[in-house]
């Protein structure tokens, strides 16, 4: 902590100190008609003082340029202090140029362009006043009900780890202008909600939590990020806002972390709810003794915080140590100096949406789809002479996904609009069928087999509405709804040659479809440029080389249903997928295996692995050996390849994951090319939490594995001795 922050801190009132770990809404210090009253208006629950509320650390959820200006203006205008706010928001997968949901981009198995992407989500933020994002969510997750997948990597640790580290990296960069500052979310382990049910008990052992959850907020927190947001959830009964096990013990003294820590919305207040606090002052003194530093929007800290100082139960050393942490970061993003930081209205008209940001959103979506299926349909030739757009997702610019921020549809390419580029007026569109989930109107269907009937090729543009996923949209049934299939049918009867671009910010259970289409572009919800991305990918002017990071269950019944499980004492032999086996860990009436795995994805090129080699066969404490794979491109294609990296560690004192991704790399090859790809195994890398709950490598066997997607076979063993 700097000099000039403390002694800002030393002339501060208790009240002002109070105030600066407070969060209330940007749009709190608009004016004129805008303007809300604090008393009477929608704030009226957080218990703020008329003047103090000029004293407000930090604000959140708005968006312009002009607004923010406004906001701040008015603030300081009024401020005593005049230390000025720090403008927050969620800029989840773009600002205003939107790219893919982070589950698609995680899908590209590509840091750099992780990295691209956030940091050309950053500079147009910044440019409209943020200074932070509350991002990147890196929760596990494992059940695609859960309409928050959207937002997250995924169910693996270290590719987890890798996208956080990336995103982090790109949106604070080395804290210049363009840059804002990140807060990972949601700590810790808000996507193992029970049932896949939003803000639900999350039950996780200590061990679980550490080999699953934890390590990817931990490589955020090791890659510098500067805040940190709790989770809504309980974990071992405790909420964590007010989990002291987790926030002071984990997060501050044992990985050190010494940035912000923020509450999510309203989760103070929560507490009560949750029953672990009587009343707002019990949610205060429980949250700060936790170490909280900031509440979002709920009126403890504002209505009690003061009293619960002034009758000793919280010193006013740990409130100063919070309010530092605040002041720090706001002399770092520069806001002391100069409270609008990059804000600018006319610069941010300019790079917002700019040809430059158009074509990284493009291209992300192209790296982040995933090809499921292609029954040689796919790519399209462009010499057709008609092609129909079928499906309520085709001729849309609502292909965001939730948490769109500035994103707007109207500026949204359709996949209409994408072909259309490519092939001008040879391309009709029909809708088939309408989005909602619960339709069952088919008096679209003949209209739309007419126009395939008459046409060369159909895209047929299936999927969820993009706000089936984001926060509070669980689904139950995570199918394609019946009339979406009637219409897949009816159009096969009068044309065989249909691709189907699916749309969605979760794995869906598309076994049916998957049995009858003859092609499967899953596109996510892919942003912006989302209709460009899938015409490109679809007419091969790109080669898809997504894989999928959450594994696509056949039937929901199956879930949760990850790549990476513990071994059981009854396993159902791989080859008996199919038949039934008794007293095994399997089911009577389906198969254990999903309907797509863990790192699954196609290309337009087929890619052969050969040499598959380890430098050795023994490994001393401290040394490392070197696993390899040649990857050759036997295809006709310039294609991208995600070759992955496996070990399974096959004895411990605790039961082990059957398999664990510990590396990836992407790389490009033209036709007939072939490439060496390596990767060290390190002591650090075989390490988990043991019997003991030490994090340890133990010594004995170890298989390892490199191959395209997570069902690849051992190649190799060693000893750790
Ligand atoms: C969400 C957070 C988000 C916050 C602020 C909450 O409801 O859970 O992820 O950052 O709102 O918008």
């Amino acid at each position: 902590m700097s000099q000039r922050t403390k002694d800002i801190l030393s002339k501060m009132t208790l009240d002002e100190k109070v105030y600066q770990l407070v969060q209330v809404t940007t749009a709190t210090y608009l004016t004129g008609e805008n303007k809300i009253d604090v008393i009477t208006g929608p704030n009226s629950t957080l218990k703020l003082d008329r003047e103090l509320v000029y004293e407000v650390g930090t604000s959140l959820n708005l968006v312009g340029a002009e607004t923010m200006i406004e906001a701040q203006t008015n603030y300081l205008n009024n401020s005593k202090k005049k230390l000025p706010l720090i403008l927050m928001q969620d800029v989840i997968h773009g600002h205003r140029t939107l790219y893919p949901v982070n589950l698609g981009v995680s899908a590209s198995f590509d840091r750099d362009l992780a990295r691209d992407l956030a940091q050309m989500a950053a500079k147009e933020a910044s440019l409209d006043g943020i200074s932070v994002t509350f991002a990147p969510m890196v929760d596990l997750v494992r059940d695609p009900r859960w309409g928050r997948v959207m937002e997250s990597s995924g169910e693996d640790p270290y590719l987890g780890g890798e996208m956080a580290k990336a995103t982090v990296e790109g949106y604070q960069g080395d804290m210049g202008k363009y840059n804002i500052a990140a807060c990972v979310k949601h700590f810790a382990a808000y996507g193992a909600a029970e049932a896949g049910r939003d803000y639900n008990t999350v039950d996780v052992s200590e061990r679980n939590l550490r080999e699953y959850y934890l390590p990817a907020y931990k490589r955020a927190v090791d890659a510098g990020v500067k805040m940190l947001m709790t989770a809504f959830n309980i974990v071992d009964g405790v909420p964590c806002v007010g989990n002291k096990h987790l926030v002071k013990e984990i997060l501050r003294d044992e990985w050190g972390f010494d940035g912000v820590v923020i509450s999510d919305y309203s989760a103070f207040d929560e507490l009560a709810t949750h029953g672990v606090s009587e009343n707002q002052k019990e949610c205060a003194y429980l949250a700060m003794e936790a170490g909280c530093d900031i509440e979002m929007m709920s009126g403890c800290y504002a209505g009690y915080l003061k009293e619960l100082i002034q009758e000793g139960k919280i010193s006013e050393e740990q409130l100063d140590k919070s309010v530092l942490r605040i002041l720090n970061l706001k002399e770092e993003l520069g806001v002391l100096d100069n409270p609008f930081r990059s804000v600018n209205p006319e610069e941010a008209k300019r790079v917002q949406l700019s040809k430059e940001h158009r074509a990284l959103a493009r291209r992300g979506a192209e790296e982040c789809a995933v090809l499921l299926k292609n029954d040689n349909v796919l790519p399209f030739s462009k010499d057709v002479g008609s092609v129909a757009v079928i499906g309520p997702l085709g001729n849309t610019g609502e292909i965001h996904g939730s948490w769109k921020c500035g994103g707007k549809a109207e500026e949204t390419i359709s996949v209409v609009e994408g072909v259309k580029g490519i092939l001008g007026d040879k391309v009709k569109y029909a809708q088939g069928c309408q989005i909602e989930y619960n339709s069952t109107d088919e008096s679209l269907i003949d209209e739309a087999c007419e126009l395939a009937k008459n046409s060369d090729i159909v895209i047929l543009c299936l999927g969820e509405h993009q706000e089936y996923t984001g926060e509070g949209n669980c689904r139950a049934d995570i199918t394609l709804p019946e009339v979406q299939y009637k219409l897949l049918d009816r159009v096969l009867e009068v044309n065989k040659n249909v691709a189907v671009a699916l749309f969605s910010g979760r794995p869906l259970a598309i076994s049916r479809l998957h049995e009858t289409a003859p092609a499967i572009l899953d596109m996510w919800m892919p942003g912006t440029e989302g209709g460009n991305a899938c015409a490109n990918l679809l007419f091969g002017n790109a080669i898809p080389s997504g894989k999928i990071t959450m594994t696509f269950p056949r039937t929901l019944g199956q879930c949760p249903i990850y790549y990476n499980h513990y071994t059981t004492g009854r396993p159902k032999l791989e080859e008996d997928d199919y038949n039934r086996v008794r007293f095994t860990s399997s089911y009577l009436d389906i198969p254990n295996s999903p309907l797509y795995p863990f790192g699954y994805g196609l290309s337009y090129t087929t890619f052969e692995y050969s040499d598959l080699k380890l430098s050795g066969d023994t490994m001393k404490s401290g040394e490392t050996l070197v696993a390899s794979a040649k990857i050759k491109n036997t295809g006709k294609y310039k294609a991208k390849e995600a070759v992955q990296f496996y070990i399974r560690d096959v004895k411990g004192s605790c039961v082990r994951p059957v398999k664990e991704l510990k590396g990836f790399e992407k790389i490009e090859l033209d036709p007939g090319e072939e490439k060496t790809v390596s990767f060290e195994i390190t002591e650090e890398m075989l390490k988990y939490w043991t019997r003991e709950m030490k994090f340890e490598a133990e010594k004995g066997e170890f298989h390892v594995f490199i191959g395209k997607d997570s069902t690849c076979k051992p190649f190799a063993t060693f000893q750790l001795i």
